[in-house]
């Protein structure tokens, strides 16, 4: 992976183009790094609403400042979201449900990497919780409205564009096989299997990632045919890009990352680049988009059997998890 990476740091990452007049945006974790770079690249599209989506308020009200002297819109709102917990997740969901007319866009962003064992409020580990369950609930929530705002007459602008949710993977899920994974994953105890110690650092992280797209592939399986072709679910990857995202991680985790932003690293304007043309482009239906925007195939992982088979069954566990807590 690491000569793909190495291509990609050299790439050309076109700059989307779309005018968002009219259209509603909803962007997670955009008060910093790729998340915040994309909402300033958004915000020059001139979209009716542009939703930072935020765990500190105060966090978000500061970056809504910064893109309003950096570019001039005004229109910014700063939701609180906080990824760690199911019920902040359906809180913003359920006001989101009750508060837009439309959604256009929700471009799922916030990811961490832990490298201390710790568990979320529901007994996963926090980069679980965060990069792939929280992810996933949250598209499953907002999906209604993404629909409901499919069957709304065209705009005048972008008229071709179908509402997308765009979720940022990562070239790190390359890096996971079964292997990586808990020898046991019987149907019913994968959730639990899968907090395991082991797994905090970047092979927890790797798999955070691999689980997603696996996840994506089911949510995208739960849609009629009519469904997918109203609207766009992608994964995209913005390759290495620096950031902040190593900061509070320990000192092996911050060795990993200054060693590979010296060879392969990408600026985070490069990597919104790419994550603002997966949400705001026509795409394949559940495309993976990579290195100078382009679509390519997951891991092999991912698209084996045995991968697909790990994900039908997260998924329906999951599902009945979340059904069972009244989150959905
Ligand atoms: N940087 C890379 O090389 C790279 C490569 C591939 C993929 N990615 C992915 O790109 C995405 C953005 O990463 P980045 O590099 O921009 O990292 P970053 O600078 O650390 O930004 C991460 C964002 O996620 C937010 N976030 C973290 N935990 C959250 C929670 N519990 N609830 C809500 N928001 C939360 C952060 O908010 P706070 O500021 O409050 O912490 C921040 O806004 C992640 O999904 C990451 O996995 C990054």
């Amino acid at each position: 992976m690491s000569f793909q990476l190495f291509k990609d740091a050299r790439v050309n990452v076109p700059e989307a183009k779309a005018d968002l007049t009219g259209r509603t945006v909803i962007i997670t974790g955009s008060n910093a790094g790729l998340g915040f770079q994309s909402a300033l690249s958004v915000a020059r599209m001139q979209p009716a609403r542009l939703i930072l989506a935020v765990r500190t308020v105060g966090k978000g009200e500061e970056a809504a400042k910064k893109i309003q002297e950096a570019t001039g819109f005004s229109r910014c709102e700063v939701w609180s979201l906080d990824m760690l917990r199911e019920e902040s997740v359906k809180a913003f969901a359920d006001k989101a449900n009750v508060d837009l007319d439309r959604l256009d866009i929700a471009l799922l962003n916030a990811g961490i990497v832990m490298s201390q064992y710790e568990l979320s409020p529901s007994g996963n580990t926090t980069q679980l919780q965060v990069n792939t369950y929280s992810t996933i609930l949250l598209a499953k929530l907002l999906l209604p409205k993404v629909l409901t705002t499919a069957r709304l007459p065209k705009l005048a602008t972008h008229a071709d564009f179908k509402p997308h949710i765009s979720i940022v993977g990562s070239f790190v899920h390359f890096d996971v096989s079964r292997a990586s994974l808990p020898k046991d994953l019987a149907e019913g105890s994968i959730v639990k299997a899968l907090n395991r110690k082991s797994d905090t650092g970047m092979g927890g992280y790797n798999i955070t990632k691999a689980l997603l797209f696996l996840l994506t592939d089911e949510l995208l399986a739960q849609l009629s045919p009519a469904e997918r072709d109203m609207i766009t679910i992608n994964t995209s990857d913005p390759g290495f890009c620096v950031t902040d995202f190593f900061g509070t991680s320990g000192f092996l985790l911050r060795l990993y990352y200054s060693l590979g932003a010296t060879l392969l690293s990408r600026t985070p304007q490069t990597g919104a680049r790419l994550l603002t043309w997966a949400a705001t482009q026509p795409t394949s239906q559940g495309a993976f988009i990579a290195g100078g925007c382009v679509e390519r195939n997951p891991s092999k992982f991912v698209t084996s059997d045995e991968g697909k088979a790990i994900g039908q069954s997260l998924y329906r566990e999951l599902t009945a998890e979340w059904k069972q807590k009244l989150l959905l």
